[in-house]
């Protein structure tokens, strides 16, 4: 039995558990406020969904998803990470966060910002730039002509092969860019961020239904991404 941990149970935190549970995987969850305070949402997903401490998901999880805002990245655990494929659906919004020099200066990206910190991990960053009730909603068998990709970026081969393991169980085609530093094409304010899985691209995207984005589209899309 394969199980996914989270790190952050909130919008796209929820919403990942909800896939994994309909694809037969374990979930473990958890927040900052403690295990306690997710009873309703793991009553809701039934009996393949526990809540725990960050520290209890990253243990439990085959793969575990970091999905907290970036200023927080400094609490994630490091030690229980270690060999562990880290999925970092994580933007930087100063407003949010606070500056971060790096992330300003454009050095980083957020990502390798995480990586850094969890230096015995494999950070892959996916499923940052899709809005969660279009994450919800686009899921698609293999080979269904209307499955939608998600780009993946990360520096281990093997993680983003498990990465993609994962993305094909959630309903979902994986594109991958290469290293995390490539991870700035779909970052906040780039054309592959949130517009792609929109009925109408634009910048409105959060409003508008869910609409499919297949893996040769995305590719496209990405290449042609200039800073
Ligand atoms: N919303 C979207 O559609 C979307 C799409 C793509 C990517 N993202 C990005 O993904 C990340 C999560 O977004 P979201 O919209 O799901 O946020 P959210 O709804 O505000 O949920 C954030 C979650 O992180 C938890 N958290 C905060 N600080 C923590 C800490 N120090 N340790 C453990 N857990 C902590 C919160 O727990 P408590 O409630 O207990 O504090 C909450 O469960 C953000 O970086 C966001 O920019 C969001």
């Amino acid at each position: 039995m394969a199980t996914l941990g989270l790190i952050g149970s909130g919008k796209i935190g929820s919403t990942l558990a909800r896939l994994a549970v309909d694809a037969g995987l374990d979930v473990v969850l958890s927040n900052s406020r403690g295990p306690e305070t997710l009873g309703e949402l793991v009553a809701e997903l039934g009996p393949r969904a526990r809540a725990g401490t960050a520290q209890e998901a990253a243990r439990a999880g085959d793969w575990v998803v970091v999905t907290i805002p970036v200023k927080a990245y400094g609490d994630v655990p490091r030690e229980a990470l270690a060999g562990k494929v880290v999925l970092d659906t994580g933007n930087y919004y100063p407003a949010r966060d606070g500056q971060i020099a790096e992330l300003d200066a454009g050095e980083l990206t957020s990502s390798e910002l995480l990586q850094r910190r969890l230096d015995g991990a494999h950070v892959v960053k996916v499923f940052n730039n899709i809005f969660f009730t279009h994450l919800a909603a686009l899921p698609k068998p293999a080979g269904d002509p209307a499955r939608s990709a998600l780009a993946i970026a990360g520096d281990d081969a093997d993680a983003k092969a498990q990465a993609t393991d994962l993305l094909s169980r959630l309903g979902y085609d994986a594109v991958d860019i290469g290293p995390l530093a490539e991870g700035w094409r779909y970052e906040p304010g780039q054309p592959a961020y949130g517009q792609p899985y929109a009925e109408k691209p634009g910048p409105d995207f959060m409003a508008q239904p869910a609409g499919p984005y297949s893996a040769a589209e995305l590719t496209a899309l990405l290449a042609a991404t200039e800073r």
